[in-house]
């Protein structure tokens, strides 16, 4: 006998605590769990009048600074399916609610390649367009070809292409009308021999130390997992969003200032040739804050990009500590950080 799983399910005042990262404690009024896409519109009915209505994935890019006052919406369809198969590449749909890791594996799986330098970021396959996630010489951008979602403002299903969703670094359409797309599902299109992206630092060292001399997709991907779980925290220990802050994207002549006072921060390309890309890491580890704490909250000892919570901080004290690390780079650098994750009930 077969059970079927209800389209839908909506629970009052429930705890947020294992849908973010940090692990803070927090509650919303409701949670409305939609495990098929369709019902999306039935489902949004049942809690009109009730908005502000706040998608979550796996609430691994969100600080939760205060409750949130209306409905959760978190999508559980994981489905993956291969839309078509052609001699130099797949289209691939998979549903919002799939684990990023998994869909990366599944790819390497089927013979596709193209998301192996995004392996390990944690999160859903419908958080990925929001920030653009990269890693590694890699944006998820440049794979997606369509993005499947719910209008609130239309109140109409659409279909977004790669050009609409304007990526550019750790930014989409998505991220700047936030809460208007409820994103169900994600198209890609994965070629089935990717030009292996080896330049970032660290990828090549790690592939020599793991003796591969002619890496595979499947083979880049174990390499940046390797580095990742060396440099990053594991949330389920230490409760943490990545990178707290953004690494800031400055005009070339500010660039030229900055590298005349300190020669080694390390500079990257940025969005095009009159600005380049600094490492906010760099900084923050300057000013002396990797590895230092108040109570709970505190910046990891490993990377000086990631805010960590040790055990009960709250996203309050977790924010503070923020804006005192992001005042300290102000005060030294002349330049402003940014928060990478979105701050629920807080404004930066
Ligand atoms: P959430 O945190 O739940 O949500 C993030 C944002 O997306 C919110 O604004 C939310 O409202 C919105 N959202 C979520 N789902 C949907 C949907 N279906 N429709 C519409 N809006 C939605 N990021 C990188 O880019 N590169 C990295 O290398 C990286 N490394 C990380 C390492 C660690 C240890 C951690 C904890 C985080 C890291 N991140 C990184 C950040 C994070 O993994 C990504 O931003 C990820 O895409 C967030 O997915 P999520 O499902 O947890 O989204
Ligand atoms: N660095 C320091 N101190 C540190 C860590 C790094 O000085 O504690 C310097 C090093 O010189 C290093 C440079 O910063 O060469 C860059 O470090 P890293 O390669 O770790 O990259 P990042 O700029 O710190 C970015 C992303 C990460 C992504 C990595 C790898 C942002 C905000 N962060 O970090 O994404 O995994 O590159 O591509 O762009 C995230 O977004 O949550 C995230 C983890």
């Amino acid at each position: 006998m077969t059970t079927a799983v209800a389209p839908w399910s909506l629970t009052e005042n429930a705890s947020l605590q294992h849908l973010n990262t940090f692990h803070v404690t927090a509650h919303a009024p409701r949670l409305l769990r939609v495990a098929d896409p369709a019902a999306l519109p039935e489902a949004l009915a049942t809690v009109v009048g009730q908005a502000p209505l706040l998608v979550l994935g796996s609430g691994s890019n969100v600080l939760i600074a205060a409750d949130p006052e209306g409905t959760v919406l978190a999508f559980d369809n994981r489905d993956i399916t291969i839309l078509e198969h052609r001699a130099d590449h797949a289209i691939v749909r998979a549903g919002a609610g799939v684990i990023w890791h998994e869909l990366v594996l599944w790819s390497l799986g089927e013979g596709l390649s193209g998301l192996e330098n995004l392996a390990l970021i944690p999160g859903t396959v419908g958080a990925a367009p929001i920030q653009n996630i990269g890693a590694y010489g890699a944006q998820v951008g440049e794979f997606i070809q369509t993005v499947e979602a719910w209008d609130t403002r239309e109140q109409a299903w659409v279909r977004l292409d790669q050009d609409a969703c304007l990526f550019s670094y750790r930014d989409s359409v998505f991220k700047q009308d936030a809460d208007r797309y409820l994103i169900t599902a994600v198209e890609f299109r994965l070629p089935l021999l990717n030009e292996l992206r080896l330049d970032y630092a660290g990828i090549g060292e790690q592939l020599d130390a793991m003796g591969i001399a002619l890496p595979v997709a499947a083979d880049v991907a174990n390499a940046v997992i390797a580095i990742r779980r060396r440099k990053l925290p594991d949330p389920d220990v230490l409760g943490n969003a990545g990178s707290f802050f953004k690494n800031p994207i400055l005009p070339l002549e500010q660039v030229d200032v900055l590298l005349q006072h300190y020669p080694q921060l390390p500079v990257f390309p940025g969005n095009d040739p009159g600005n380049r890309k600094v490492s906010a890491a760099w900084m923050i580890e300057a000013c002396g804050w990797k590895g230092q704490r108040d109570g709970d909250a505190g910046i990891s000892p490993n990377h000086a990009l990631v805010l960590v919570n040790h055990g009960t901080a709250s996203g309050a004290q977790l924010l503070a500590f923020a804006r005192r690390v992001s005042a300290s780079v102000l005060e030294t650098f002349g330049v402003p950080i940014e928060p990478e994750p979105r701050l629920i009930g807080a404004r930066w």
